[in-house]
């Protein structure tokens, strides 16, 4: 069974980063100079998966718009012959690369908007990418679980250890352990709170599913904040068919905060071939200065506290 479609559900309104995301999709809001979603397209595009599947909703046209042919922008800088420009816009969307839109009309949650892609994907696996969180590793995550569904043949999730307060953010897995990385996951619930967390072990979101997981969403009712939860369908597979884990190599920065995409764009920046230099130039003088500013504001109180 060969991954040849993802889904990336990004349906959701962006609430958290108002006013920004009141006219743009906040799957558009940049780290550094690429858009969140771009990110995501890259990584199933590295792990070979040529059929892209967005779940969208009101407000995303930018998302369209940004993976489409921009004819007068690429008119203009053949014309201004900045080539470099040029072939940077043109490879948003290789040629081999096919997008497909769907409209979820109302916002019932993850497992409802998987299930809105059912006739596009048919009978075959596919992944799920969520744009907001966003991996820096040794390899992408997506393909470290794809090598793992093509040895095991079943559903795949990436999974990192959270501190245990935290779970009540997440999918939260426990299962038998069968090697350093992988889990078969034998429990998974959505965003429980952390004393009753069955560990803290959490869901992040990349995910490869068979089609057995449409059935099961299907099947589901309104779970956490009265949505059709994937968490709950992934939960009636563990009945059908075996669940695997795997805790990925690398790092996650959860994009959907402002202080997650604020981090991302930092370390991304730091690395950046044109501005990674002066950035880290301006973040060394502007600790040195912090950290002189605390002495000196030190030194002031123990004079102060000397005179009194
Ligand atoms: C979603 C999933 C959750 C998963 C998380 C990873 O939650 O429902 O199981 O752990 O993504 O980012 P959300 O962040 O959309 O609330």
């Amino acid at each position: 069974m060969k991954v040849r479609k993802a889904i990336f559900p990004i349906a959701g309104l962006g609430t958290r980063f108002l006013p920004a995301t009141k006219a743009l999709p906040k799957e558009m809001l940049p780290v550094v100079d690429k858009p969140l979603i771009q990110y995501a397209v890259e990584e199933a595009y590295a792990a070979g998966i040529r059929q892209m599947i967005f779940v969208t909703g009101r407000t995303k046209r930018a998302v369209e718009d940004h993976f489409d042919t921009a004819y007068e922008l690429e008119t203009e800088l053949q014309l201004q012959e900045k080539s470099d420009f040029l072939s940077l816009v043109q490879s948003i969307k290789p040629r081999d690369m096919e997008c497909i839109y769907i409209r979820q009309s109302r916002a019932l949650g993850l497992g409802h908007a998987i299930l809105c892609a059912q006739n596009i994907i048919d009978e075959e696996p596919f992944a799920v990418l969520l744009a907001d969180d966003l991996f820096m590793g040794p390899s992408p995550v997506l393909t470290q679980i794809l090598e793992q569904f093509n040895h095991y043949q079943s559903s795949i999730v990436a999974v990192q250890t959270i501190s245990q307060e935290d779970t009540f953010l997440y999918g939260i897995i426990s299962g038998d352990v069968i090697d350093t990385r992988t889990t078969v996951v034998k429990h998974i619930v959505e965003k429980p709170a952390p004393d009753v967390a069955p560990s803290n072990t959490a869901v992040a979101g990349r995910y490869i599913f068979t089609p057995a997981i449409f059935e099961e969403i299907a099947k589901q009712s309104s779970g956490v904040n009265g949505e059709i939860q994937l968490t709950d369908a992934m939960f009636s597979l563990l009945s059908r068919e075996k669940l695997y884990a795997y805790h990925f190599e690398g790092k996650r920065y959860d994009c959907g905060t402002k202080l997650g995409l604020l981090k991302a764009t930092i370390d991304l920046a730091e690395q950046h071939p044109d501005i990674g230099p002066s950035l880290r130039r301006w973040l060394r003088e502007k600790t040195t200065n912090n950290r002189s500013q605390l002495l000196f504001k030190q030194e002031n109180k123990k004079k102060d506290c000397m005179i009194t």
